[in-house]
């Protein structure tokens, strides 16, 4: 049953993880080595059951078919180390109580939950925030989350979720920072930082960098189906975000569903040991995502659930999230000499280290008494409105149609989505999740806008049919709304009539239409991904009124909007903006702030053109030359916008990109300097964007790859010169030939300017 390779593999883990010297320990170590040593003393004392008991995480509500009692029991006898789903503070400390009181070593929980976009004060969702190209959004919206959370109880977030995503169908885009692993990067440590701060500590929560890895690739864009990634892929452009959040001392790692080139992520010694702890040098532990240690079996991977525990922790699995096989099995594995006391040891450790840094043996209790003034901090909604905004997408402006103005008179505000409480905060909602529902007060879109129009302004609606119905039954998971049958053909005719007289009788329509929030989300993968449900014909019916339409876009992805994008002037991307979102977009939408985000994500013309990514290899045809191309017959293969893009109330010019030298040696640095000037009449930001392409070498190389960005606000006329360095990290990659990270002599083109098919360019050589 168990093979002889796993067996090495486990021992030379061990060897990792065991021996490592003070200074491998310090490089990327979360932890102070007060905590390590006072790990170390602490696990000396204690038995092999307690120990097991540090490596389960258990549910702590009563689900139906999943946890069916409470974890009083198993925590007082020290066998749950953590616990998850639980945001009742009273609960919370009772749990903590029982662990601190009861148990032989007193050894305190560590509760985790998922916040993931705030915790009462609800932000963008994060795609939304990626679309910022400003990782201070991050930070800041983390920070906040963070100061909430541990406020509330909870020192443990399964956040940030840091998987490249190429395929719109799969609902999880929705969850990271998109398609690049540049941008991604950058997103991941500006999130680690905004929990953690600059080191773990009494006052923030550790992160759990998720889904480790590759789960962002599923076969076809359906949530949980396998990945195929080879290697060079895997480590050029699926592995540099939760490498950027190692580095950045992130606490923990959340292992993925899903079997990685046919060994499930749970358990795969390559994934978890070779690269994460050998190469990356992580140091904090990986926890399984739920039930996954148990589903090893489902997957056809472990013989029966003892097998499963023994090959999860010998792949380097510390932690098992809510499958209880651990718990169940790990002692007689090592009972039996299967697995080493030594492995349980080293994965016990970082956990302990964990809950020292933490502060929770000194501070284990939460003060009730605070925490609903902390989660209902008035700056905390300031400070999402402002973010809201900065994470805007401007993606068509036809003859000025935005901003508009703030005297108009009479409105049609149509769609589903126009004054839908529940949609515009996203899902992961910590309240709405394992709470007893959202205690927020999310301002709709409506409610944005009628606060910024005079009093006098008539202001008419038209939603439509109600989502869940307007969106076929789609199941919508995490409201656990009704799934309502289609409209019949007479409904659908009176919505359209009621359209078609509000859009006559108005000066402005303005649509708000997408996604409801549960359709992109885990296990919301989408095969369309038009606008569901009767949507597109209430647009065209506006349009067709001859009036100004602006589209508002509240969705998870980026939507099947080929038509809007001919026919409507005016569209605005806001994603699920957050709990002050409705005031946000009234706030673009009427010129109190000039939209900046850009696109993190390549927009497809339609599902079939998925996956598509900007970041593709050249063929031996590229698209643009006049036969054989890569090409489809029936649409343009190219995105309808690419990534990189975003509109402005104003407009920049990029000029002057120089190199400060054109010829370096493979390791030494040269800087791209670029001139970004506003030419229009208003202040706005430009989002400076670099790319390279290395010609020739062991290995094809992307036709572009972003290398450097930076979001930067102008006045009108203001010109600022910018300067990006592009050396050993910026050129070098690991090639599947070479089987090493290196810079190669060849030479690159690099551009800038405001988006990936910016034409400003530069030569780069690079000699041996
Ligand atoms: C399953 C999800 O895949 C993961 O992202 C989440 O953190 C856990 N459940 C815990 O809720």
């Amino acid at each position: 049953m168990y093979e002889k390779k796993t067996a090495l593999s486990g021992a030379l883990m061990l060897l990792t993880l065991l021996v490592p010297s003070t200074a491998a320990l310090a490089q990327h170590s979360p932890f102070s080595s007060d905590s390590e040593q006072r790990a170390r003393a602490l696990l000396k004392q204690m038995n092999l059951d307690e120990k097991v008991g540090q490596l389960t995480e258990a549910a702590g509500i009563v689900m139906p078919g999943l946890a069916t009692e409470k974890p009083d029991n198993a925590i007082a006898q020290g066998k749950v180390g953590s616990v998850l789903w639980l945001i009742d503070v009273k609960e919370i400390n009772r749990l903590q109580h029982i662990a601190v009181e009861k148990s032989r070593l007193h050894i305190p929980i560590l509760f985790g939950f998922d916040v993931i976009h705030g915790y009462r004060t609800v932000f963008p969702v994060p795609l939304g925030m990626a679309s910022s190209w400003d990782p201070s959004v991050e930070e800041q919206a983390q920070k906040l989350a963070g100061e909430d959370a541990r406020a509330a109880g909870i020192q443990l977030t399964f956040t940030p979720m840091v998987d490249i995503a190429r395929d719109k169908r799969w609902g999880r885009i929705v969850e990271g920072a998109g398609e690049d692993p540049y941008l991604g990067a950058a997103m991941a440590r500006a999130q680690v930082r905004g929990f953690q701060g600059d080191k773990l500590g009494p006052n923030s929560v550790s992160v759990c960098v998720k889904h480790y890895g590759g789960y962002g690739a599923a076969e076809g864009g359906r949530d949980y189906d396998a990945s195929y990634i080879p290697e060079e892929l895997f480590r050029n452009v699926y592995l540099p975000p939760f490498r950027a959040a190692a580095d950045e001392g992130a606490g923990s790692f959340m292992s993925a569903y899903m079997d990685l080139n046919d060994v499930p992520a749970s358990g795969n010694h390559w994934l978890l040991t070779d690269v994460l702890r050998g190469e990356v040098g992580f140091k904090g532990f990986v926890l399984s995502d739920a039930f996954a240690v148990g589903s090893l079996v489902t997957h056809g991977y472990a013989a029966d659930p003892s097998d499963a525990a023994y090959k999860a922790i010998t792949a380097g699995l510390d932690m098992d999230m809510a499958s209880g096989t651990y718990m169940n099995n790990l002692a007689k594995l090592v009972s039996d000499g299967k697995v080493p006391m030594a492995t349980i040891d080293a994965a016990v450790l970082p956990i302990l280290a964990l809950k020292y840094q933490l502060g929770l043996f000194d501070n284990p209790y939460v003060d009730e008494s605070k925490v609903d003034q902390t989660l209902s901090r008035p700056e905390g909604l300031a400070l999402e409105r402002k973010l809201a905004a900065r994470s805007m997408v401007l993606l068509k402006n036809e003859n000025h149609t935005l901003p508009l103005a703030k005297n108009l008179k009479k409105v049609a505000v149509i769609g589903p989505l126009a004054d839908s409480v529940h949609d515009i905060e996203g899902g992961w909602t910590v309240e709405g999740l394992f709470g007893s529902g959202s205690k927020s007060h999310p301002v709709t879109v409506l409610a944005g806008i009628k606060a910024a129009l005079e009093p006098d302004a008539q202001i008419t609606t038209v939603a439509g049919p109600e989502p869940s119905k307007s969106f076929l039954g789609l199941l919508d998971q995490f409201s656990g709304k009704k799934v309502l049958p289609p409209p019949t053909p007479e409904e659908t005719a009176d919505w359209l009539k009621k359209t078609r007289e509000a859009a006559e009788a108005a000066d402005v329509v303005i649509a708000v239409m997408g996604e409801t929030s549960g359709m992109s989300s885990e296990a919301s993968s989408r095969a369309r991904l038009d606008l569901p449900g009767i949507q597109e014909q209430m647009l065209e019916t506006a349009v067709a009124s001859g009036k100004p339409v602006v589209l508002v876009l509240e969705n998870g992805r980026p939507l099947d909007i080929h038509w809007a994008a001919e026919h409507v002037p005016a569209i605005l991307e806001t994603w699920f903006p957050g709990t002050e979102g409705g005031s946000a977009t009234a706030d673009v939408l009427f010129g109190d702030i000039n939209p900046g985000g850009h696109l993190p994500v390549s927009w497809p013309r339609s599902s079939g053109q998925e996956p598509l990514y900007y970041n593709h290899n050249l063929t031996h045809e590229p698209e643009d030359r006049p036969n054989f191309t890569s090409r489809y017959w029936d649409i343009s293969s190219k995105p309808q916008y690419p990534f990189g893009y975003g509109l402005s109330y104003t407009t920049f010019k990029f000029d002057n990109l120089k190199l400060s030298k054109t010829s370096i040696k493979a390791g030494e640095a040269t800087e791209a300097t670029v001139d970004v000037t506003n030419t229009g009449s208003v202040a706005g930001d430009a989002v400076a964007q670099v790319y390279i392409h290395q010609r020739y070498g062991s290995a094809s190389r992307p036709v572009r790859q972003l290398e450097g960005f930076r979001r930067v606000a102008l006045k009108p006329g203001e010109t600022q010169t910018l300067t990006f360095p592009l050396g050993k990290n910026e050129l070098q990659f690991w090639s599947p030939q070479t089987k090493v990270w290196a810079v190669e002599p060849s030479t690159f083109d690099v551009w800038a300017g405001e988006d990936s098919t910016a034409p400003l360019h530069a030569e780069l050589t690079v000699t041996r």
